[in-house]
């Protein structure tokens, strides 16, 4: 096995932990082998995936066309940590053949990428880049010879700067126009091929790391809140305006999509969120009340109006008119929007009540939610802290969203744990990695035994 790992880059080495979780039995599902389940213990029809996202591989960062995403900017002005940027990367936009041979050779099945914006459409919105349809053409294509799936993304983060510069980007209204026409291009240059359409990646930690902490570009926040220095911006009202136009551009592509495409195409449209295995730290009813605020909060404030029209009770009553609302239309709209719904889920958070929180006047999106968050991300799932019977976060959010949202389906986009460079440099030896892909499996496993209807993991 060693000989085998060592001819891949450390880029697939969690795709090959997963194949090595799940390839290892052929014998019937009785629980019995090694890692307590096996490929044969899903359903037939459940996929096995990997993804990642357009700015973390493609490299060619400015050639063939392509102009400046706000990741682009961000990373050139030296905000990451490390100084890094994206300019290379995993230079998949040159090397996507041998990129597809190493997916073929570990054998899987699926592929989830995101398309960069401003390599279709360089300006935003206007004239299309003859040669950034070539290279997805050409990367659908090589995957469809090799017999994997294409899922894409349309949006992982990358918004084209001319958007941001000209109107600010997802806090205007202008966006859903541009949003539309950009899908409606890659709808119809790639949908022939490929079927399984997601939206917005991680509309929540998009629009909280970018509005509310500053954490990402564009890197927007007032004083008190934030986690970085604030220069404009508004953490009190700007999540829930780019949130509200998230929703709106989500809606009106999907029903593009729905009219004009789903008949001959035969394919489907979601959004994907992050989840949070909201965890209570007490008992109390005050901290039961907190966890359900929280998930209300987090998942809620998408999910709710894409099922039921309209955000939650707790977010109307809180964040009063800094909420936007829904016109008829547009509620009606948005709630037929969905034919899946993607999850990414990475770690837990405990809540604690915290009704202090209301009696501030100027208000974040955390003191408008009024819990305190205790964020766990690096523990294996097998070893948190759990209720009784729910082995992992990500078990209990496919069970909260199977019971509220009335079990629509579900794709687990991303799943994983981050290991240090040196660990992954040198290290086959990943227990800890097996552990934690193990617990999340093993979670997703027995959710769709109590019934959850989530068709696909992808690490
Ligand atoms: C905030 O701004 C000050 C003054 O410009 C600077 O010294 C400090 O490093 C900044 N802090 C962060 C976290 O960016
Ligand atoms: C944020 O917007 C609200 C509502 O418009 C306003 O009351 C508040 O002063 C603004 N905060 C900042 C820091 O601009
Ligand atoms: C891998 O690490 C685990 C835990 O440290 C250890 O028990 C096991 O023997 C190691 N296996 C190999 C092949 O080195
Ligand atoms: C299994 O599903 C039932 C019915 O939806 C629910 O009441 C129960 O809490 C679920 N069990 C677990 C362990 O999540």
């Amino acid at each position: 096995m060693k000989k085998v790992l060592c001819i891949f880059s450390s880029f697939w080495s969690p795709v090959i932990l997963l194949h090595v979780l799940l390839g290892g039995s052929l014998e019937l599902c009785t629980g019995q082998n090694e890692n307590g389940f096996s490929r044969n213990c899903f359903p037939p029809n459940f996929i096995f995936g990997a993804g990642s996202s357009a700015y973390q591989v493609e490299g060619a960062a400015y050639e063939d066309g392509k102009t400046p995403s706000i990741w682009d900017t961000f990373t050139h002005a030296g905000k990451m940590p490390d100084k890094s940027n994206g300019d290379i990367a995993a230079d998949q936009y040159h090397r996507y053949k041998v990129n597809v041979k190493l997916m073929a050779d570990t054998g899987l099945d699926i592929y989830r990428f995101s398309i960069s914006w401003s390599r279709i459409i360089p300006n935003g919105r206007g004239p299309i880049n003859p040669k950034g349809l070539e290279y997805y053409n050409n990367l659908i294509n090589e995957l469809t010879i090799h017999g994997i799936e294409p899922h894409v993304t349309l949006f992982h983060y990358d918004l084209p700067r001319t958007l941001e510069d000209e109107y600010k980007g997802w806090l205007s209204r202008k966006i859903v126009k541009d949003f539309i026409a950009y899908a409606d291009v890659c709808f119809k240059e790639f949908g022939d091929r490929v079927t399984t359409w997601t939206t917005i990646n991680e509309a929540n930690v998009f629009v909280l790391g970018s509005y509310q902490m500053r954490y990402n570009p564009p890197q927007r926040c007032s004083l008190p809140f934030g986690a970085r220095n604030c220069t404009s911006g508004n953490s009190t009202t700007e999540p829930y305006i780019a949130a509200h136009n998230i929703l709106l551009a989500h809606a009106s592509t999907a029903r593009l999509y729905k009219n004009k495409y789903q008949d001959k195409q035969h394919g489907v449209i979601g959004i994907n969120l992050m989840t949070y295995g909201i965890n209570l730290l007490t008992n109390s009813i005050e901290d039961i009340a907190a966890t359900r605020r929280a998930n209300e909060f987090y998942v809620g404030w998408f999910a709710d109006p894409l099922f039921f029209g309209d955000y939650p009770e707790s977010m109307k009553r809180n964040v009063g008119s800094r909420l936007p609302s829904f016109t008829p239309y547009e509620a009606k709209l948005v709630r037929v929007s969905c034919d899946f719904l993607g999850v990414n889920h990475y770690g837990m958070l405990n809540i604690k009540d915290n009704p202090e929180s209301l009696k501030i006047q100027q208000r974040d999106f955390n003191l408008d939610m009024a819990a305190l968050q205790i964020a766990d991300w690096s523990s294996p799932g097998v070893v948190l802290p759990d209720f009784p019977g729910t082995p992992s976060g990500l078990q209990r959010d496919l069970e909260y969203i199977k019971q509220v949202y009335r079990n629509p389906p579900i794709y687990i986009h991303e799943n994983g744990q981050t290991s240090s460079r040196a660990a992954r440099d040198t290290s086959i030896n990943d227990t800890s990695r097996v552990a934690y892909l193990k617990g999340y499996i093993e979670g997703v496993l027995d959710a769709l035994r109590n019934g959850s209807n989530t068709k696909g993991y992808f690490t």
